[in-house]
């Protein structure tokens, strides 16, 4: 027996070493923890459970029969954080670089068919050299099984992805499938084609960092959800994140306890700026509104004319959408609305209430906005809200112009509470543009043409810039002071909590893409 358990050991801690030694040393020279330091590091301590650990490779070109490690470049199982069960992989680079193999894409669809099966979170550490090269299409094919189980569990349970070092070529496509993508800062970087190939086809020199690195994928693409400084603050974002989600598409997240004495808010009573034309931080409405703390911002650096995040309002996770009047006004133009878009429809997909909050003056103008679909991309938000079951309430605090306020959670569109505040401006346009446009004639003929414009603006702003018309019609179903918000929030979202609606069966609507 005693031989037998040897033999066993001896196996475990191989595997445990995975590359080796050197190899280890290599990746912490490059800042950055090994698959296994990064797991242990994630999950609650002594909840991780390997499943495949013996696992190698079936190749045997190019002297491959040689080179077995066991566990084949990747680190798969289950755990809990913070007690919560998750599925897991991290790639192994001290393993042929991470490298994807026909086994190792088979340990990564094994605990993705157990999560979907059971129901929980899978969280993806990607650090890989892409496809094993010298299994050709056999990893070819690893990746597609894994992106068509990725497709499948999309919707039903949390999927999540940290880019930790390389992640290149159709590598990049399971990570963009899921729900969260993170990437550290210096060390990671994704594309579809590297720097060299990007050389020989377009000439344009480009370094990894430039081309795909976390900054560049923060910023310009929206490919990166979250970035983080190194490996450590990229797991506590994991963890973090995990804590505004459930475990699946049938669950609710759980409450949290809140304190009850803080729901009139004064601080928020002042943030709107008596010149409608002066910007302000909506951060700070966010903050005034919600539980301290508690906000998550996903996309921080991406179209920040929208503001998107996770929050809690009185213990319980809320996704809100907000315009940025820091940033172009507010407005939305193509890459806000898909940024929207795309997490209202998480939100939706996983039980989690929406808020939205409105300061738009309308879209953005503009060939380059038009050439670039603005038509179809602003569809995209319009669609998704209007498809959401959650519940939705939304809270105009300033502007709510043309067709951006239909878009931003209109009672028309299905929103369930609809409050303003008293400073709210719900009109087809701004009174400038509104009286240049209907009394054009007027303005044109009269003896002190900019003298006209200012009366008619004033007559129409009187009319128009203010959120009683709205109410009148039952558009708005509160007008509500600022410093009550946090409550009626709190009251409504606890009403709404049993909201059910039951949708005709079909098979996908068709979401503008
Ligand atoms: C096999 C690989 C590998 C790969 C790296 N290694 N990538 N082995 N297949 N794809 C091995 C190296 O040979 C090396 O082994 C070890 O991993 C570490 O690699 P280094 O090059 O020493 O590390 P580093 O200098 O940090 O460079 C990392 C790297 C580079 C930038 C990722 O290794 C690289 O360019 N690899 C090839 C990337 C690539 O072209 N992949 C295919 C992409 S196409 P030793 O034994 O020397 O330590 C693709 C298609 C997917 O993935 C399609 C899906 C649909």
């Amino acid at each position: 027996m005693d031989s037998k358990t040897n033999i066993l050991t001896d196996k475990l801690a191989k595997a445990y070493l995975g590359g080796g030694t050197h190899r280890i040393t290599q990746q912490h020279a490059k800042h950055k923890l090994t698959a296994r330091e990064r797991i242990d590091y994630l999950l609650d301590s002594g909840s991780f459970e390997e499943i495949g650990i013996l696992v190698t490779h079936r190749s045997t070109d190019f002297g491959m029969e040689k080179e077995l490690y066991f566990g084949d470049g990747v680190v798969t199982g289950y755990g809990n954080i913070k007690g919560r069960l998750v599925y897991i992989f991290a790639q192994d680079f001290t393993v042929f670089g991470g490298s994807l193999s026909e086994t190792h894409a088979e340990k990564i669809c094994k605990i993705m068919d157990l999560a979907l099966k059971v129901g929980a979170p899978l969280i993806g550490l990607n650090d890989s050299g892409g496809a094993r090269i010298q299994e050709g299409v056999k990893s070819l094919g690893g990746y597609a099984d894994i992106f068509h189980r990725n497709v499948k569990a999309s919707g039903i349970i949390p999927q999540i992805s940290a880019i930790m070092g390389p992640c290149a070529g159709g590598a990049v496509y399971s990570p963009a499938i899921t729900d969260f993508t993170l990437m550290v800062e210096h060390s990671s970087y994704m594309f579809v084609t590297g720097p060299n190939v990007v050389k020989t086809v377009t000439n344009e020199a480009v370094s990894s960092e430039a081309l795909g690195g976390a900054h560049t994928h923060a910023t310009k693409s929206g490919v990166a959800h979250i970035t983080a400084i190194n490996d450590v603050e990229c797991l506590d974002q994991i963890i973090n994140l995990l804590s505004y989600l459930p475990q699946n598409n049938t669950k609710t997240t759980t409450k949290l306890s809140y304190n009850l004495q803080d729901e009139i808010r004064e601080e928020l009573t002042a943030i709107v700026p008596d010149n409608a034309n002066k910007p302000y931080d909506m951060r700070r409405i966010i903050y005034g509104i919600i539980d301290l703390d508690s906000f998550f911002e996903i996309h921080k650096e991406y179209a920040e004319n929208i503001i998107v995040g996770f929050a809690r309002l009185g213990g319980k996770s809320i996704g809100i959408v907000a315009n940025q009047p820091l940033c172009l006004a507010g407005v939305l133009d193509v890459n806000s609305s898909k940024k929207a878009a795309r997490f209202v429809r998480f939100c939706d997909s996983f039980n989690i209430p929406i808020l939205v909050l409105v300061d738009v003056p309308g879209f953005l103008p503009g060939t380059d906005q038009e050439w670039n679909g603005i038509i179809s991309n602003g569809a995209k938000l319009l669609y998704a809200l209007s498809e959401a079951t959650v519940p939705r309430i939304t809270v105009i605090t300033r502007k709510a112009y043309g067709g951006a306020y239909d878009v931003m959670n209109s009672k028309h569109i299905g929103a369930d509470m609809n409050f303003a505040w008293p400073t709210a401006e719900i009109a087809v346009m701004g009174a400038k543009g509104a009286s240049e446009i209907i009394f054009k004639k007027e303005i044109k003929n009269a003896d002190n043409p900019i003298a006209k414009l200012a009366e008619k603006e004033f007559e129409y702003a009187s009319a128009f810039a203010n959120p009683y018309r709205a109410a009148q019609r039952g558009f708005i179903d509160e007008i509500i002071l600022p410093k009550d918000t946090r409550r009626k929030l709190i009251k409504a979202f606890c009403m709404l909590e049993d909201k059910s609606v039951e949708l005709p069966k079909r098979k996908h609507g068709n979401i503008p893409l």
